[in-house]
């Protein structure tokens, strides 16, 4: 169990909460197991009935039928009593792994916030939601029933134990011997089920993401006529699932017959045993019932052991699973408590990148620096670096090797968020949230739910006819509830959203590629008013976004081929040139 002791400090957070049951669990199953005396007394009264009837002497029986209502309403008392603490045992044990599981979550979440860009490069999103959901949800199984069975066990065995040996310790013997038996034959099974079910669920989000597969590629699907083999894919994985649960409910068709037979076999004994006593005369009738109920008072929390066995291998499992990711430590981390104010310089010194997953080195030895208010223009060919710089920048990613400076300081010493709030990032691949346009807009801003705003800068990012023309205007909701917008208007909405931040860095990563070239000029020219107090990157393929920068700089499998004003790139007759060649003439 080392994984699961990381949750210790929950439970010494919750401790009180936790001894209070167990201490109600205790008084719970003692009032429940000496009501059975109550049992034993009725049974006896019964017998005394009967021979009375068959040796005729049937006189006075108001007193023993007294006896017997006594011992009925007690009985039933004292297991009303014991109800009610058992349901208070559930509101402390039950409750507190509630509340663990609240503050597991938003520990796993709030680390899952801290974490770096690699990080979530290198892992799926629906590994993340995994462990956030299920596992912890198998970690809270065993902190509920996983903690609550094994005392209600404990507690509840020792005072049978007690009650039990006290009235015969050789009847004891037999009665429970079988019952080890059953714990161990349960958690054979349970175990067996356990894999079982497991691999069902492998299966079934098996098919989840063939299905999801399918239908959100559906349109290259139809198009290359291929559903005919989608279907055959998507028949052999059904196939697979249908066979793998066969095998599991044919498991568990063993599970409650073998519990059957070794609670027989322990009924048995206890009549044959019993039955021998009690011609013996060592025995009260009363007692081979008290007996029997005993052991049906032991059966489910033997019965439990094994299902908890398999619950605490679950959640261990689960909970490595959990730290894992609770011990990754962000690779790039907030130092500087204090916020740190940004003016917008910036200077790249000998940076270098090397991509750790790949290994693929990115930049090599980039320097440039950029005065405040500055313009640069990066270009180069398609994976030549150009949005690694952009990432470098706002400190997504960490240097590899060289430095960069913003305001004449290693980056590393301002505030982080200080420094992202600085920079009005726009990024390569438009992301709008599930929302209304108006919060897409305003999403990051200061000044939230300042209508005027988001409307002034959707003018600038050239979009805000395109809003104004639907129905709900700012107010649309967009993505999977709502409306799609082209990938030209995203790219415009999330210019608007990095321009109401009103930054004092720009940066806009390939952000006009979807858009027409007339469109493109009109955004440009808002910018630049915006543009001369920022210090701004635009990265682009486009020597018409490129050309008013103040300087150009052009990338070529990581490092800098070219750098200079527009007209001296030309005068250069370089790469750059070509690209203004081509392009003219394209235009042309
Ligand atoms: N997350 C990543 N993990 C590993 N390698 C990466 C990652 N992102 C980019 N790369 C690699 O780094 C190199 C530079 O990529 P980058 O995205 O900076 O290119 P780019 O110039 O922006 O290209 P494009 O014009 O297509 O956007 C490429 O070879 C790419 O394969
Ligand atoms: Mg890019």
């Amino acid at each position: 169990m080392k994984e699961l002791q990381s949750l210790n400090k929950f439970i010494w957070k919750y401790r009180w909460q936790l001894i209070t049951g167990f201490l109600m669990v205790i008084l719970s199953n003692f009032v429940s197991v000496y009501s059975i005396t109550y049992v034993g007394s009725a049974v006896n009264d019964i017998e005394n009935v009967l021979s009375r009837y068959t040796s005729g002497d049937t006189g006075d029986l108001d007193q023993v039928k007294k006896s017997l209502m006594y011992a009925a309403l007690l009985f039933i008392g004292l297991k009303v009593v014991a109800g009610g603490f058992m349901v208070g045992v559930r509101l402390m044990i039950i409750a507190t792994s509630r509340h663990i599981e609240y503050d597991l979550k938003n520990e796993i979440y709030k680390h899952y916030q801290k974490l770096s860009l690699s990080f979530y490069k290198t892992h799926k999103t629906g590994d993340l939601m995994n462990r956030i959901t299920e596992d912890v949800a198998y970690v809270r199984q065993y902190l509920g029933p996983g903690i609550m069975y094994p005392m209600d066990l404990i507690s509840r065995a020792a005072i049978i134990l007690v009650f039990m040996i006290k009235i015969d310790p050789m009847m004891t013997l037999y009665a429970l011997g079988p019952l080890p038996v059953l714990s161990f034959l349960i958690y054979r099974v349970a175990t067996i089920i356990s894999r079982k079910s497991k691999e069902v669920q492998k299966q079934q989000s098996e098919i989840s993401s063939t299905v999801q597969d399918t239908f959100s590629g559906i349109r290259v699907i139809k198009s290359f006529n291929t559903e005919e083999t989608t279907k055959k894919n998507y028949a052999k994985e059904a196939v697979d699932y249908e066979k793998k649960s066969l095998s599991l409910a044919q498991t568990q068709a063993y599970f409650s017959p073998l519990m059957i037979l070794v609670v027989g076999v322990s009924n048995l004994l206890i009549l044959y045993m019993g039955g021998i006593r009690y011609y013996e005369g060592k025995l009260d009738i009363g007692i081979i019932a008290q007996y029997f109920m005993y052991l049906n008072m032991l059966i489910w929390p033997f019965t439990s052991l094994g299902f908890v066995t398999m619950l605490v291998q679950r959640a261990e499992a689960s909970m490595g699973r959990i730290n894992e990711f609770l011990k990754q430590s962000p690779e790039i981390e907030n130092q500087i408590e204090e916020k740190t104010a940004v003016s917008g310089k910036i200077e790249f010194k000998n940076v270098g990148y090397t991509y750790k997953n790949t290994g693929i080195e990115a930049l090599k030895d980039i320097s440039f620096k950029l005065e405040k208010g500055e313009s640069i223009a990066i270009m180069g060919k398609t994976g030549s670096g150009k949005s690694t710089v952009a990432l470098l920048l706002a400190r997504m990613l960490q240097p590899t090797k060289g430095e960069i400076l913003i305001d004449d300081i290693p980056y590393e010493d301002l505030n982080l968020h200080s420094l992202r709030e600085a920079i009005g990032f726009v990024p390569q691949e438009a992301f709008l949230f599930s929302d209304t346009i108006k919060n897409n807009i305003l999403f990051g801003s200061i000044s939230d739910g300042d209508s005027e705003k988001a409307i002034h800068y959707s003018k600038k990012a050239a979009v805000h006819d395109n809003i104004a023309h639907f129905k709900n205007g700012y107010e649309t909701i967009l993505g999977e509830r709502g409306v799609t917008l082209s990938g030209g208007q995203k790219q415009r909405i999330s210019i608007a959203r990095a321009l109401i931040k009103e930054p004092e860095i720009l940066v806009f990563d390939d952000s006009l590629s979807a858009v027409d070239t007339e469109t493109e000029e009109e955004i440009l020219k808002n910018l630049q008013s915006e543009m001369n107090q920022k210090t701004t990157i635009i990265i682009t393929h486009r020597v018409s976004s490129a050309k008013n920068a103040d300087n150009i700089m052009v990338i070529d499998e990581g490092r800098i081929a070219e750098y200079g004003s527009h007209s001296e790139l030309v005068a250069k007759e370089g790469a750059y040139f070509n690209l203004v060649k081509k392009q003219l003439s394209e235009v042309e």
